[in-house]
């Protein structure tokens, strides 16, 4: 058993009864002060107001009332336990939150394009042309170096206070490398996705049809292995319509889930093909009419903002405020990729989201926990009601605010995935 006490905010997200982030005052994010967290088996077993644990767990009152407190930074390395195999953390007054959830990353690839960005920030505009760069690199990449950089950005994700991480292929674009891309991504996460439509390669730009359907007929059958979801960019200069309506379907066919990047760059039609297929996640969604939320309402796609590819690109912010009152649900998530924007910390989101995109603080940590879950079709995650998976960060902070109240500056303390110590 693992207790953490002395808690000052515990963010629960258990809504109280009729709360949603929809109503920006109701108290969605179930916040409990003065908290405690049991957990057992990597799951939370209780939460709820230290004065309440006597009663409510009995168990872990009489471990609290006989063992010594560690401090989180005192922890040692994963599947050390303290004494009788239980341990007790001393929070010190400081706030505990879910595990981010990132829904959204490109994470196996090669090369550096860091030229690019600062070509970008000194005025040159944002073209999904510079994936052909990474393509390239990507390519020629042996797997350990491949692996090696996913790992480590996974690592900084971690530290960021991520606990699920979701990991495209799509630098490929062959077989064997989007297979390849899809197998190293699945030692590492269970949220793999074929993005194998991602541009199309140099050498079918004669005949995009003719690589829509190298990814239907032989990309798709394999990938089943390891992917989780298929996802296309559905877009000008990416793919058409009618193309990414075709590989969708085949990705269903052969039990993918669909998910979609959708009006990144233009305002076309892919929001309303995201609805229509009933996509779990439609992602970026820059741009988006009335009608397109009233359909990611009424479908249940949830539609992912992705606050630091606006940064990063110097596209205009969507007003997150027109996508509440719509009644969609609403994500939020890094996309850590080496050429829109190459974050993978939530926290700098958060602050992005908040001060441009006008979600409130409370909105937008909901978007980055439970809304990524939502993302990711996941239920276990996301949030920290007696079940959930124990993933959770205490953070150097006394309150869940000062997330995006002191903006760059490390609040995540130590970071843990179901029960263990993953990050300090
Ligand atoms: O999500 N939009 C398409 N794909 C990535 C960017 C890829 C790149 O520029 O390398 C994105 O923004
Ligand atoms: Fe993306």
């Amino acid at each position: 058993m693992l207790i953490v006490t002395n808690i000052s905010e515990l963010v629960t997200n258990n809504p109280a009864p009729g709360a949603t982030p929809a109503d920006p005052h109701s108290d969605f994010l179930g916040v409990i002060t003065d908290a405690t967290l049991v957990v057992e088996d990597g799951k939370v077993a209780w939460a709820g107001p230290t004065s309440g644990l006597k009663a409510g767990h009995p168990q872990a009152a009489e471990v609290v009332a006989t063992q010594a407190r560690q401090a989180p930074s005192a922890l040692q390395a994963k599947g050390q336990e303290g004494g009788e195999g239980h341990r007790v953390i001393d929070a010190a007054g400081q706030a505990v939150i879910p595990g981010f959830v990132d829904s959204h990353n490109h994470t196996v690839f090669a090369g550096d394009r860091s030229e690019e960005f600062a070509a970008r920030m000194a005025g040159e505009s944002y073209s999904a042309g510079g994936i052909a760069t990474t393509v390239k690199a990507t390519r020629a990449a042996s797997d350990d170096e491949l692996e090696a950089n996913l790992v480590r950005l996974m690592r900084q994700a971690q530290h960021s206070g991520t606990t699920t991480f979701e990991v495209k292929s799509g630098y490929g674009l062959d077989v064997e490398s989007e297979l390849k891309a899809l197998e190293l991504a699945a030692r590492h996460t269970d949220e793999v996705t074929l993005m194998a439509a991602h541009v199309v390669p140099a050498e079918f730009k004669d005949d995009p049809d003719a690589y829509v359907d190298l990814v239907i007929n032989e990309m798709i059958p394999k990938a089943t292995t390891h992917a989780k979801w298929i996802d296309v960019f559905c877009e000008e200069g990416a793919f058409t319509e009618e193309q990414t309506a075709r590989i969708l379907q085949a990705g269903i066919e052969h039990g993918l889930r669909p998910r979609l990047h959708a009006n990144q760059l233009t305002d076309g039609g892919a929001l309303q093909l995201a609805a229509k297929f009933k996509c779990a996640s439609a992602d970026h969604a820059t741009f988006a009419s009335d009608a397109d939320l009233a359909a990611a309402a009424e479908s249940g796609t949830v539609l992912t903002l992705l606050p630091s590819i606006e940064f990063s690109t110097r596209q205009p912010y969507p007003d997150a405020r027109r996508y509440f009152e719509a009644g969609v649900t609403v994500a939020i998530a890094s996309d850590c990729n080496p050429g829109s924007g190459f974050s993978s910390s939530i926290p700098f989101c958060l602050a992005i989201a908040v001060r441009d995109m006008h979600f409130t603080v409370d909105q937008a940590l909901w978007a980055a926990t439970e809304g990524g879950a939502k993302a990711l079709e996941r239920e276990d995650v996301g949030h920290l009601r007696p079940g959930a998976r124990a993933d959770f960060s205490i953070l150097d902070a006394p309150s869940y605010r000062y997330l995006v109240y002191r903006p760059g500056v490390q609040q995540i303390g130590a970071v843990f995935c179901e029960g263990e110590l993953i990050a300090s």
